[in-house]
Protein backbone atom coordinates (compact mmCIF):
# COMPACT_ATOMS: atom_id res chain seq x y z
CA UNK A 1 0.00 0.00 0.00
CA UNK A 2 1.25 3.40 -0.85
CA UNK A 3 1.82 5.63 1.59
CA UNK A 4 -1.00 8.05 -0.06
CA UNK A 5 -3.58 5.34 0.23
CA UNK A 6 -2.76 4.49 3.89
CA UNK A 7 -3.45 8.55 4.70
CA UNK A 8 -6.52 8.78 2.85
CA UNK A 9 -7.41 6.28 4.98
CA UNK A 10 -6.70 7.25 8.09
CA UNK A 11 -7.56 10.73 7.39
CA UNK A 12 -9.76 12.47 10.50
CA UNK A 13 -10.11 15.38 12.06
CA UNK A 14 -6.61 15.05 13.91
CA UNK A 15 -4.47 14.16 10.76
CA UNK A 16 -5.52 16.47 8.18
CA UNK A 17 -5.47 19.41 11.01
CA UNK A 18 -3.49 20.33 13.78
CA UNK A 19 -6.04 22.92 16.01
CA UNK A 20 -9.10 20.44 16.10
CA UNK A 21 -9.13 20.52 19.97
CA UNK A 22 -11.00 23.55 20.61
CA UNK A 23 -13.27 22.31 17.89
CA UNK A 24 -16.71 20.09 18.71
CA UNK A 25 -18.01 20.49 14.72
CA UNK A 26 -15.82 19.27 11.17
CA UNK A 27 -14.95 22.36 8.99
CA UNK A 28 -17.12 23.93 5.90
CA UNK A 29 -16.08 22.20 3.41
CA UNK A 30 -15.59 25.34 1.18
CA UNK A 31 -14.17 26.82 4.43
CA UNK A 32 -11.50 24.06 4.58
CA UNK A 33 -10.73 24.94 0.98
CA UNK A 34 -10.56 28.43 1.01
CA UNK A 35 -8.30 28.80 4.04
CA UNK A 36 -5.94 25.47 3.04
CA UNK A 37 -2.69 26.69 1.55
CA UNK A 38 -1.48 23.19 0.85
CA UNK A 39 -1.87 23.70 -3.49
CA UNK A 40 0.94 25.84 -3.22
CA UNK A 41 3.32 25.50 -0.05
CA UNK A 42 3.85 22.22 -1.12
CA UNK A 43 6.32 24.10 -3.09
CA UNK A 44 8.73 24.59 -0.11
CA UNK A 45 8.47 21.33 1.43
CA UNK A 46 12.44 21.18 1.42
CA UNK A 47 12.61 24.60 3.19
CA UNK A 48 10.00 23.56 5.66
CA UNK A 49 11.70 20.25 6.98
CA UNK A 50 15.13 21.71 6.51
CA UNK A 51 14.18 24.16 9.16
CA UNK A 52 12.25 21.41 11.00
CA UNK A 53 15.83 20.21 11.54
CA UNK A 54 17.67 23.01 12.53
CA UNK A 55 14.29 23.43 14.83
CA UNK A 56 14.78 19.82 16.63
CA UNK A 57 18.80 20.39 16.67
CA UNK A 58 18.42 23.40 18.69
CA UNK A 59 15.60 22.21 21.33
CA UNK A 60 18.06 18.83 22.01
CA UNK A 61 21.17 21.22 22.64
CA UNK A 62 19.03 22.92 24.55
CA UNK A 63 17.78 19.98 26.99
CA UNK A 64 14.27 20.73 25.59
CA UNK A 65 14.13 17.13 23.57
CA UNK A 66 16.12 14.48 24.51
CA UNK A 67 19.16 12.79 22.01
CA UNK A 68 16.87 9.98 21.22
CA UNK A 69 13.98 11.98 20.62
CA UNK A 70 15.97 14.47 17.88
CA UNK A 71 17.41 11.81 16.26
CA UNK A 72 14.15 9.85 15.72
CA UNK A 73 12.65 12.94 14.56
CA UNK A 74 15.30 14.10 12.19
CA UNK A 75 15.35 10.11 10.72
CA UNK A 76 11.76 10.67 10.05
CA UNK A 77 11.84 14.46 8.66
CA UNK A 78 14.85 13.00 6.40
CA UNK A 79 12.84 9.83 5.27
CA UNK A 80 9.86 12.01 4.45
CA UNK A 81 12.20 14.17 2.82
CA UNK A 82 13.28 11.21 0.47
CA UNK A 83 9.87 9.67 -0.28
CA UNK A 84 8.76 12.84 -1.33
CA UNK A 85 11.85 13.32 -3.77
CA UNK A 86 11.49 9.90 -5.19
CA UNK A 87 7.89 9.84 -5.60
CA UNK A 88 6.69 7.46 -3.08
CA UNK A 89 5.07 9.90 -1.05
CA UNK A 90 2.90 12.21 -2.59
CA UNK A 91 1.74 15.87 -1.03
CA UNK A 92 -2.46 15.49 -1.02
CA UNK A 93 -4.87 18.10 -0.81
CA UNK A 94 -6.13 16.03 2.52
CA UNK A 95 -3.67 18.11 4.48
CA UNK A 96 -4.11 22.12 5.36
CA UNK A 97 -0.76 23.19 4.70
CA UNK A 98 2.98 21.68 4.13
CA UNK A 99 3.39 22.56 7.73
CA UNK A 100 0.50 19.65 8.79
CA UNK A 101 1.66 16.99 6.08
CA UNK A 102 4.98 17.20 7.24
CA UNK A 103 3.76 16.50 11.18
CA UNK A 104 1.04 14.41 10.52
CA UNK A 105 3.25 12.08 8.37
CA UNK A 106 5.95 12.22 10.93
CA UNK A 107 3.87 11.38 13.89
CA UNK A 108 2.78 8.69 11.66
CA UNK A 109 5.95 7.41 11.03
CA UNK A 110 7.92 7.42 14.28
CA UNK A 111 5.01 7.98 16.79
CA UNK A 112 5.43 9.72 20.21
CA UNK A 113 8.67 11.39 19.59
CA UNK A 114 7.22 13.26 16.51
CA UNK A 115 4.19 14.67 18.46
CA UNK A 116 6.93 17.23 19.97
CA UNK A 117 8.52 18.58 17.15
CA UNK A 118 6.26 21.54 17.45
CA UNK A 119 7.53 22.31 20.92
CA UNK A 120 8.55 26.29 20.98
CA UNK A 121 7.18 27.01 17.49
CA UNK A 122 4.28 28.38 15.94
CA UNK A 123 3.34 28.04 12.24
CA UNK A 124 3.34 31.72 11.94
CA UNK A 125 7.03 32.04 12.97
CA UNK A 126 7.77 28.47 10.84
CA UNK A 127 6.15 29.93 7.66
CA UNK A 128 7.81 33.02 7.77
CA UNK A 129 11.11 31.23 7.91
CA UNK A 130 10.07 28.80 5.08
CA UNK A 131 8.96 31.79 2.41
CA UNK A 132 12.58 33.40 3.74
CA UNK A 133 14.39 30.43 3.18
CA UNK A 134 12.38 29.93 -0.17
CA UNK A 135 13.11 33.18 -1.37
CA UNK A 136 16.68 33.13 -0.61
CA UNK A 137 16.73 29.75 -2.50
CA UNK A 138 15.13 31.30 -5.53
CA UNK A 139 17.27 34.74 -5.16
CA UNK A 140 20.61 32.48 -5.74
CA UNK A 141 19.23 30.52 -8.84
CA UNK A 142 18.32 34.19 -10.34
CA UNK A 143 21.61 35.29 -9.71
CA UNK A 144 23.30 32.92 -11.38
CA UNK A 145 20.50 32.94 -14.37
CA UNK A 146 21.79 36.77 -14.46
CA UNK A 147 25.36 35.71 -14.32
CA UNK A 148 24.87 33.52 -17.08
CA UNK A 149 22.91 36.18 -19.45
CA UNK A 150 25.78 38.30 -18.60
CA UNK A 151 28.36 36.68 -19.99
CA UNK A 152 26.30 35.56 -22.91
CA UNK A 153 26.63 39.67 -23.58
CA UNK A 154 29.75 40.47 -22.74
CA UNK A 155 30.85 37.78 -25.11
CA UNK A 156 28.70 39.49 -27.63
CA UNK A 157 30.26 42.77 -27.15
CA UNK A 158 34.09 41.86 -26.90
CA UNK A 159 33.20 40.16 -30.92
CA UNK A 160 31.78 43.20 -31.50
CA UNK A 161 33.47 46.50 -30.36
CA UNK A 162 33.80 47.81 -34.55
CA UNK A 163 30.44 46.05 -35.47
CA UNK A 164 28.76 49.71 -36.08
CA UNK A 165 25.28 50.55 -36.17
CA UNK A 166 22.98 53.65 -35.83
CA UNK A 167 22.43 54.88 -31.89
CA UNK A 168 18.52 56.17 -31.32
CA UNK A 169 16.85 58.91 -29.25
CA UNK A 170 12.95 58.66 -30.04
CA UNK A 171 13.40 56.01 -32.13
CA UNK A 172 15.21 57.91 -34.36
CA UNK A 173 18.98 57.94 -35.95
CA UNK A 174 20.95 59.65 -33.58
CA UNK A 175 24.30 59.06 -33.66
CA UNK A 176 26.83 55.98 -34.57
CA UNK A 177 27.55 53.71 -31.96
CA UNK A 178 28.55 50.13 -32.10
CA UNK A 179 26.70 46.94 -31.13
CA UNK A 180 28.93 46.07 -28.54
CA UNK A 181 28.42 49.89 -26.79
CA UNK A 182 24.80 48.98 -26.82
CA UNK A 183 24.70 45.56 -25.38
CA UNK A 184 26.94 47.18 -22.64
CA UNK A 185 23.59 49.28 -21.49
CA UNK A 186 22.36 45.99 -21.03
CA UNK A 187 25.10 44.98 -19.05
CA UNK A 188 24.88 48.17 -17.03
CA UNK A 189 21.60 46.95 -16.20
CA UNK A 190 21.65 43.24 -15.55
CA UNK A 191 24.48 44.41 -13.34
CA UNK A 192 22.65 46.60 -11.33
CA UNK A 193 20.04 43.70 -10.67
CA UNK A 194 22.36 41.40 -10.03
CA UNK A 195 23.46 43.85 -6.69
CA UNK A 196 19.94 44.59 -6.23
CA UNK A 197 19.38 40.57 -5.15
CA UNK A 198 21.95 40.58 -3.57
CA UNK A 199 21.64 43.76 -1.13
CA UNK A 200 18.22 41.70 -0.58
CA UNK A 201 19.58 38.95 0.89
CA UNK A 202 21.72 41.10 3.01
CA UNK A 203 18.96 43.07 4.71
CA UNK A 204 16.59 39.89 5.02
CA UNK A 205 19.01 37.36 6.02
CA UNK A 206 18.09 37.23 10.35
CA UNK A 207 15.76 34.16 11.41
CA UNK A 208 12.74 34.56 12.39
CA UNK A 209 12.22 31.22 14.16
CA UNK A 210 12.14 30.94 17.86
CA UNK A 211 9.11 34.31 17.20
CA UNK A 212 6.39 31.85 17.79
CA UNK A 213 2.91 33.02 17.73
CA UNK A 214 3.90 36.79 17.91
CA UNK A 215 5.56 36.70 21.24
CA UNK A 216 8.31 34.66 21.37
CA UNK A 217 8.37 31.30 24.11
CA UNK A 218 8.99 30.11 27.26
CA UNK A 219 11.16 27.46 26.55
CA UNK A 220 14.93 28.77 26.77
CA UNK A 221 15.97 29.11 22.64
CA UNK A 222 18.78 29.53 21.38
CA UNK A 223 17.59 31.28 18.07
CA UNK A 224 21.32 32.05 17.42
CA UNK A 225 22.01 28.64 17.09
CA UNK A 226 18.81 27.85 15.49
CA UNK A 227 19.98 30.81 12.90
CA UNK A 228 23.61 29.39 12.16
CA UNK A 229 22.20 26.22 11.43
CA UNK A 230 20.42 27.69 8.89
CA UNK A 231 23.07 30.09 7.34
CA UNK A 232 21.50 33.35 8.57
CA UNK A 233 23.14 36.02 9.89
CA UNK A 234 21.90 36.34 13.29
CA UNK A 235 18.44 35.97 14.44
CA UNK A 236 15.65 38.76 14.42
CA UNK A 237 15.22 41.02 17.08
CA UNK A 238 11.38 41.46 17.59
CA UNK A 239 9.28 38.83 17.20
CA UNK A 240 6.01 41.15 16.71
CA UNK A 241 8.03 42.09 13.23
CA UNK A 242 9.32 38.36 12.51
CA UNK A 243 6.36 36.77 11.96
CA UNK A 244 4.40 39.60 10.10
CA UNK A 245 7.31 40.89 8.23
CA UNK A 246 7.06 40.42 4.25
CA UNK A 247 8.98 43.67 3.07
CA UNK A 248 11.63 41.20 1.81
CA UNK A 249 9.04 39.78 -0.44
CA UNK A 250 8.10 43.06 -1.51
CA UNK A 251 12.03 44.28 -2.30
CA UNK A 252 12.10 40.64 -3.97
CA UNK A 253 9.34 41.41 -6.07
CA UNK A 254 10.28 44.99 -7.06
CA UNK A 255 13.48 43.66 -8.17
CA UNK A 256 12.25 40.89 -10.14
CA UNK A 257 9.88 43.67 -11.79
CA UNK A 258 13.03 45.82 -12.79
CA UNK A 259 14.41 42.70 -14.27
CA UNK A 260 11.45 42.12 -16.12
CA UNK A 261 11.27 45.39 -17.07
CA UNK A 262 14.92 45.52 -18.35
CA UNK A 263 14.14 41.94 -20.60
CA UNK A 264 10.93 43.77 -22.01
CA UNK A 265 12.89 46.79 -23.24
CA UNK A 266 15.80 44.64 -24.76
CA UNK A 267 13.30 42.40 -26.10
CA UNK A 268 11.48 45.07 -27.67
CA UNK A 269 14.34 46.33 -29.46
CA UNK A 270 15.28 42.70 -30.82
CA UNK A 271 11.38 42.45 -32.34
CA UNK A 272 12.34 45.57 -34.11
CA UNK A 273 16.18 45.00 -35.48
CA UNK A 274 13.76 41.84 -36.17
CA UNK A 275 11.49 43.51 -38.55
CA UNK A 276 11.67 42.98 -42.28
CA UNK A 277 12.63 46.67 -42.30
CA UNK A 278 15.39 46.88 -40.00
CA UNK A 279 16.78 43.06 -40.46
CA UNK A 280 19.45 43.63 -37.93
CA UNK A 281 19.67 40.51 -35.90
CA UNK A 282 17.89 36.72 -37.43
CA UNK A 283 16.54 35.01 -34.74
CA UNK A 284 18.06 31.59 -34.39
CA UNK A 285 15.27 28.68 -36.16
CA UNK A 286 15.22 27.14 -32.32
CA UNK A 287 13.95 30.55 -31.19
CA UNK A 288 11.17 31.28 -33.88
CA UNK A 289 8.01 30.34 -34.62
CA UNK A 290 6.10 30.20 -38.21
CA UNK A 291 2.02 31.18 -38.67
CA UNK A 292 -0.24 29.01 -39.30
CA UNK A 293 -1.70 30.63 -42.63
CA UNK A 294 1.44 32.85 -43.94
CA UNK A 295 4.36 30.14 -45.01
CA UNK A 296 7.26 33.56 -44.88
CA UNK A 297 6.42 34.25 -41.27
CA UNK A 298 9.71 33.44 -38.82
CA UNK A 299 7.98 35.14 -36.05
CA UNK A 300 9.86 36.24 -32.39
CA UNK A 301 7.39 34.77 -30.16
CA UNK A 302 10.04 34.22 -27.08
CA UNK A 303 10.92 37.81 -27.35
CA UNK A 304 6.83 39.05 -27.41
CA UNK A 305 6.23 36.52 -24.52
CA UNK A 306 8.95 37.60 -22.22
CA UNK A 307 7.82 41.18 -23.40
CA UNK A 308 4.41 39.76 -22.21
CA UNK A 309 4.93 38.10 -19.27
CA UNK A 310 6.27 41.42 -17.77
CA UNK A 311 2.48 42.44 -16.52
CA UNK A 312 2.07 39.69 -14.21
CA UNK A 313 5.35 40.36 -12.34
CA UNK A 314 4.22 43.77 -11.82
CA UNK A 315 0.78 42.30 -11.07
CA UNK A 316 2.57 40.39 -8.41
CA UNK A 317 4.47 43.62 -6.84
CA UNK A 318 0.98 45.31 -6.79
CA UNK A 319 -0.54 42.77 -5.17
CA UNK A 320 1.74 41.99 -1.98
CA UNK A 321 1.90 45.95 -1.29
CA UNK A 322 -2.13 45.87 -1.42
CA UNK A 323 -2.29 43.06 0.52
CA UNK A 324 0.21 43.99 3.45
CA UNK A 325 -1.17 48.02 3.75
CA UNK A 326 -3.87 47.27 6.19
CA UNK A 327 -2.63 44.37 8.13
CA UNK A 328 -2.55 45.22 12.19
CA UNK A 329 0.55 43.39 14.02
CA UNK A 330 0.83 40.75 14.15
CA UNK A 331 0.35 37.85 11.55
CA UNK A 332 -3.03 37.78 9.82
CA UNK A 333 -4.19 35.23 7.40
CA UNK A 334 -4.06 38.00 4.51
CA UNK A 335 -0.80 37.47 4.45
CA UNK A 336 -1.03 33.64 3.02
CA UNK A 337 -1.71 35.76 -0.54
CA UNK A 338 2.06 36.58 -0.03
CA UNK A 339 2.69 33.24 -2.06
CA UNK A 340 0.60 31.88 -4.91
CA UNK A 341 1.69 35.06 -7.10
CA UNK A 342 5.39 35.31 -5.72
CA UNK A 343 5.80 31.65 -6.60
CA UNK A 344 4.17 32.60 -10.03
CA UNK A 345 7.06 35.86 -10.87
CA UNK A 346 9.53 33.61 -9.30
CA UNK A 347 8.81 31.00 -11.84
CA UNK A 348 7.89 33.99 -14.67
CA UNK A 349 11.83 35.59 -14.39
CA UNK A 350 13.95 32.14 -13.73
CA UNK A 351 12.31 31.26 -16.89
CA UNK A 352 12.05 34.16 -19.34
CA UNK A 353 16.02 35.11 -17.94
CA UNK A 354 16.93 31.66 -19.48
CA UNK A 355 14.63 31.75 -22.64
CA UNK A 356 15.89 35.28 -23.21
CA UNK A 357 19.81 34.23 -22.76
CA UNK A 358 19.65 31.49 -25.13
CA UNK A 359 17.67 33.81 -27.67
CA UNK A 360 20.53 36.51 -27.92
CA UNK A 361 23.18 33.34 -27.73
CA UNK A 362 21.81 31.72 -30.96
CA UNK A 363 21.17 35.22 -32.64
CA UNK A 364 22.71 36.10 -36.09
CA UNK A 365 23.69 40.08 -36.51
CA UNK A 366 23.57 41.45 -39.88
CA UNK A 367 27.02 43.54 -39.49
CA UNK A 368 26.23 44.95 -42.80
CA UNK A 369 23.04 46.09 -42.42
CA UNK A 370 23.71 48.21 -39.23
CA UNK A 371 26.74 50.13 -40.78
CA UNK A 372 24.65 50.54 -43.60
CA UNK A 373 21.59 52.02 -41.21
CA UNK A 374 24.15 54.27 -39.23
CA UNK A 375 25.66 55.73 -42.78
CA UNK A 376 22.33 56.99 -43.62
CA UNK A 377 20.08 59.17 -41.10
CA UNK A 378 22.60 61.83 -41.02
CA UNK A 379 23.57 60.12 -38.13
CA UNK A 380 27.01 62.17 -38.35
CA UNK A 381 25.54 65.05 -38.68
CA UNK A 382 26.73 66.44 -34.63
CA UNK A 383 30.23 65.65 -36.35
CA UNK A 384 29.90 67.87 -39.11
CA UNK A 385 28.92 70.77 -37.26
CA UNK A 386 31.91 69.96 -34.40
CA UNK A 387 33.98 69.95 -37.96
CA UNK A 388 32.99 73.62 -38.73
CA UNK A 389 33.15 74.54 -34.59
CA UNK A 390 37.43 73.01 -34.97
CA UNK A 391 37.82 75.76 -37.63
CA UNK A 392 36.68 78.40 -35.70
CA UNK A 393 32.62 78.66 -36.29
CA UNK A 394 30.52 78.91 -33.55
CA UNK A 395 28.34 76.04 -32.27
CA UNK A 396 24.83 77.87 -32.79
CA UNK A 397 26.30 78.73 -36.56
CA UNK A 398 27.78 75.39 -37.41
CA UNK A 399 24.72 73.98 -36.05
CA UNK A 400 22.43 76.11 -38.84
CA UNK A 401 25.10 75.28 -41.32
CA UNK A 402 24.60 71.56 -40.25
CA UNK A 403 21.03 71.97 -41.09
CA UNK A 404 20.88 73.62 -44.57
CA UNK A 405 23.16 70.67 -45.23
CA UNK A 406 20.70 67.82 -44.19
CA UNK A 407 17.52 69.99 -45.72
CA UNK A 408 19.71 70.01 -49.68
CA UNK A 409 20.64 66.19 -49.01
CA UNK A 410 17.06 65.30 -47.99
CA UNK A 411 15.72 67.05 -51.43
CA UNK A 412 18.47 65.67 -53.26
CA UNK A 413 18.22 62.00 -52.05
CA UNK A 414 21.99 61.89 -50.62
CA UNK A 415 23.89 61.43 -47.29
CA UNK A 416 26.45 63.68 -45.95
CA UNK A 417 29.35 61.57 -47.59
CA UNK A 418 27.69 61.65 -51.08
CA UNK A 419 27.84 65.24 -51.51
CA UNK A 420 30.57 66.76 -53.33
CA UNK A 421 33.41 69.21 -51.80
CA UNK A 422 32.25 72.24 -53.95
CA UNK A 423 28.41 71.16 -52.99
CA UNK A 424 29.71 71.45 -49.37
CA UNK A 425 31.11 75.15 -49.87
CA UNK A 426 28.19 76.34 -51.56
CA UNK A 427 26.24 76.34 -48.27
CA UNK A 428 29.64 77.30 -46.36
CA UNK A 429 33.30 78.11 -47.42
CA UNK A 430 34.90 76.53 -43.74
CA UNK A 431 34.31 73.17 -45.57
CA UNK A 432 37.67 71.00 -46.76
CA UNK A 433 38.71 67.88 -48.08
CA UNK A 434 39.02 66.44 -44.85
CA UNK A 435 35.44 66.66 -44.03
CA UNK A 436 34.99 63.41 -45.66
CA UNK A 437 37.34 61.73 -43.36
CA UNK A 438 36.01 63.97 -40.27
CA UNK A 439 32.53 62.27 -40.64
CA UNK A 440 33.17 58.86 -41.64
CA UNK A 441 31.48 56.50 -39.50
CA UNK A 442 35.04 55.25 -38.00
CA UNK A 443 35.82 58.71 -37.13
CA UNK A 444 32.52 59.56 -35.08
CA UNK A 445 32.75 56.20 -32.91
CA UNK A 446 36.66 56.41 -32.72
CA UNK A 447 36.88 59.41 -32.02
CA UNK A 448 34.39 59.65 -28.86
CA UNK A 449 37.08 57.95 -26.54
CA UNK A 450 35.75 59.23 -22.47
CA UNK A 451 35.04 56.03 -20.56
CA UNK A 452 31.61 54.95 -21.21
CA UNK A 453 31.81 56.05 -24.95
CA UNK A 454 31.85 53.85 -27.62
CA UNK A 455 34.87 53.74 -29.06
CA UNK A 456 37.26 50.37 -29.24
CA UNK A 457 39.78 52.05 -26.98
CA UNK A 458 37.06 52.83 -24.46
CA UNK A 459 35.04 50.12 -24.76
CA UNK A 460 37.90 47.43 -24.19
CA UNK A 461 38.40 49.50 -20.89
CA UNK A 462 35.08 48.88 -19.94
CA UNK A 463 35.33 44.85 -21.07
CA UNK A 464 38.66 44.60 -19.07
CA UNK A 465 36.38 45.57 -15.98
CA UNK A 466 33.27 43.46 -16.47
CA UNK A 467 35.77 40.38 -16.98
CA UNK A 468 37.03 41.46 -13.69
CA UNK A 469 33.33 41.38 -12.18
CA UNK A 470 32.56 38.33 -13.83
CA UNK A 471 35.60 36.32 -12.07
N1 LIG B 1 -0.68 28.85 5.56
C1 LIG B 1 -0.35 29.89 6.44
C2 LIG B 1 0.33 31.02 5.68
O1 LIG B 1 0.72 30.80 4.60
C3 LIG B 1 0.57 29.37 7.51
C4 LIG B 1 0.46 30.10 8.83
C5 LIG B 1 -0.82 29.77 9.47
N2 LIG B 1 -0.93 30.42 10.73
C6 LIG B 1 -2.11 30.59 11.31
N3 LIG B 1 -2.11 31.20 12.43
N4 LIG B 1 -3.21 30.23 10.78
O2 LIG B 1 0.45 32.12 6.12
Amino acid sequence: MTHKSENKKKRGKDMAQLWGGRFTKETDKLVYNFNASITFDRKFYRQDIRGSIAHVTMLAKQGILTEDEKKQIIDGLKGILQDVENGTLEITDEYEDIHSFVEANLIERIGAAGKKLHTGRSRNDQVALDMKLYTRDEILEIQDLLKNLLKVLLKIMEENTDTYMPGFTHLQKAQPITLAHHFGAYFEMFKRDLSRMEDIVKRMNFCPLGSGALAGTTYPLDREYTAQLLDFTGATLNSMDSVSDRDYVIEFLSASSTIMMHLSRFCEEIIIWNSNEYQFVEMDDAYSTGSSIMPQKKNPDIAELVRGKTGRVYGALMSILTTMKGIPLAYNKDMQEDKELTFDAMDTVKGCLALFTGMVSTMKFNKERMASSAMNGFTNATDAADYLVNHGVPFRDAHGIVGRLVLYCIDHNKSLLDMTLEEYKEISEVFEEDIYDAISLETCVEKRMTIGAPSQAAMKQVIAEYKKFLR
